[in-house]
């Protein structure tokens, strides 16, 4: 007697751990997101989800303002960031790593999903981010002065296979589906508009993103230029513009709906202003053009990245500096924050 209690009590403790294991599963598959290609549609946790986000640097913060500026996109009504990760500023030397202080991407993350933001990751190689060689590390260029860069090159592959095998991991471990907030990944950086297309690079970095990502996770693209990455159909494919209030927005997805006929429509960079260069006028754009623009692709279901939502830039104040070399002091006070 005493031993039929001791084993119909292991059987209950199989039975119990069992369904502990089942719930907990059954938990993790509600938590999804994925592309519901019939209805144009994300579909989150199975209910339909338009993104509206906003793309911050965190490389060209400080970290002690993150918390901040994640709190005031949340509070603007974005529920998501799109951020870039630089190769470069995470590998300065071969071999050496960088996730601490402004480089420390997994706080950053974990920081905007305490701020109920979703993330967008554009992981890279190529950044473009206005930033130094679009990301992609000078060192590179020590190794072989030849290497054919953001191609199938197997010197550059090799570097490419070393830094995603640091970097994916750490994005899986806070993809959506594992209770983190990374919703999409974005590899490589409007490939097309280079005008090499070297779909066996392009096919190297989709088999990485599905290695280290999983089946289920939404590889993306962004071009303007379709003959390429985006006719390849391997990547979900998506495009930028910012604000034209001359065409409709179904003429400015028309090219993309020619290749990809189905799925959500995404603008990955709504452009509420554009990027100085040294000594020419700052760029504006209209407050209520942006406004306009915004409300007329939300109304038509496009999911939108705003770019920039935040970003640092120096300003001049006054009569331009133009060739003219600032001091630190004076830096200081003309660095404005838009
Ligand atoms: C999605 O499309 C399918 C098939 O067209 C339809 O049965 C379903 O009701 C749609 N779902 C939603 C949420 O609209
Ligand atoms: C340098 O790169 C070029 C271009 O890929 C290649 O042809 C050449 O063999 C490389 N040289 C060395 C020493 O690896
Ligand atoms: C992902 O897809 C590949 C190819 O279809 C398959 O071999 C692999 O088992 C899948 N992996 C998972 C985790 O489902």
């Amino acid at each position: 007697m005493a031993r039929k209690i001791e084993y119909s009590a292991l059987l209950f403790a199989a039975w119990f751990i069992s369904f502990s294991i089942a719930v907990q599963h059954d938990s993790s598959v509600q938590r999804s997101f994925i592309i519901d290609y019939d209805n144009n549609t994300f579909l989150k946790d199975g209910q339909p989800f338009q993104y509206i986000s906003g793309s911050i640097h965190y490389f060209r913060l400080l970290p002690d303002s993150w918390d901040d500026r994640l709190a005031k996109m949340r509070a603007a009504g974005l529920n998501a960031v799109q951020i870039y990760v630089p190769w470069n500023f995470h590998m300065p030397r071969p071999g050496q790593h960088r996730f601490t202080g402004s480089a420390d991407l997994d706080l950053f993350l974990a920081l905007a999903q305490k701020h109920d933001l979703l993330a967008i990751v554009r992981a890279g190689p190529y950044i473009c981010a206005e930033w130094d060689f679009g990301g992609l590390p000078a060192w590179l260029l020590q190794r072989n002065a030849s290497i054919v860069m953001r191609s199938s090159d197997p010197q550059f592959l090799a570097a490419v296979d070393e830094w995603m095998a640091v970097l994916l991991p750490i994005i899986a471990r806070r993809l959506y589906s594992s209770g983190g907030n990374v919703i999409m990944v974005q590899l490589e950086n409007e490939y097309g508009s280079t005008g090499q297309c070297d779909l066996a690079y392009i096919r190297h970095l989709y088999q990485l993103g599905r290695r280290y990502l999983g089946n289920q996770t939404v590889l993306f693209s962004t071009d303007n230029t379709l003959t390429c990455v985006a006719k390849e159909r391997q990547f979900y494919a998506t495009i930028d513009f910012g604000v034209d209030g001359t065409r409709s927005l179904k003429d400015t997805f028309a090219p993309l709906r020619a290749l990809q006929p189905k799925g959500p429509l995404v603008n990955s960079e709504y452009y509420a202003g554009w990027l100085d260069h040294w000594s020419s006028p700052h760029v504006r754009v209209g407050a209520q053009l942006v406004a306009d623009g915004l409300a007329r692709m939300l109304a038509y279901g496009v999911n939108v990245n705003i770019y920039m939502f935040f970003g640092a830039r120096i300003s001049a104040t006054g009569t331009a500096p133009t060739r003219r070399h600032l001091s630190r002091s004076q830096l200081r006070t003309t660095m404005t924050r838009q």
